[in-house]
């Protein structure tokens, strides 16, 4: 009774700065990150440099929005978490919703990005796609931050 029936996640979440320049929309993000039942395991506010976000969105550097992506994730604060919960990559992106905004306010009017989104780059939130990339992400926000060992010492505790 109370076992996990699927495995404890991290997932990365990012509040971009579209959300964060506005402090209701971020705080309705974040009470949303609190009623759906993840734990709030760091939390920090940061700007990237652009050299930052060019990394992180190296994948992308071909497609055609790149650099308006790059730019506007370099353009102001924005705050990072590392939730835990049963099935958190999945469960953040199905909160967050489609990532272009009027497909999101068509197909899922009470997801994140529809809610508060304004355009497919302007779309409030980012989320880890799988629980691998959510490790590479967490190390690229939280370099102190060990996701096997936090994993392996908490894990017990959410049982
Ligand atoms: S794909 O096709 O599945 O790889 O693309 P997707 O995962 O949906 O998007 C990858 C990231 O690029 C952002 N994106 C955009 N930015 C600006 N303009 C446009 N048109 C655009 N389309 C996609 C998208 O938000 C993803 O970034 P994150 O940080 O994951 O949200």
């Amino acid at each position: 009774t109370g076992r996990l029936t699927k495995a404890l996640q991290l997932t990365l979440a990012v509040i971009k700065p579209d959300a964060i320049a506005h402090p209701v929309i971020a705080e309705a993000i974040h009470q949303t990150i609190l009623d759906n039942n993840f734990v709030i395991v760091r939390c920090k506010d940061l700007v990237w440099k652009r050299q930052d976000s060019e990394r992180f969105y190296a994948e992308h550097s071909e497609r055609f929005f790149y650099q308006r992506l790059v730019e506007f994730m370099s353009s102001g604060p924005m705050r990072a978490y590392v939730l835990a919960r049963e099935d958190a990559v999945r469960h953040w992106r199905d909160l967050m919703g489609p990532t272009k905004v009027f497909q999101a306010r068509y197909t899922s009017p009470a997801c994140i990005r529809a809610r508060f989104g304004l355009t497919d780059t302007r779309n409030t939130t980012h989320g880890s796609d799988s629980p691998e990339s959510a490790q590479r992400e967490i190390s690229f926000f939280f370099p102190d931050f060990n996701v096997e060992q936090w994993l392996k010492k908490e894990e017990p505790l959410f049982r």
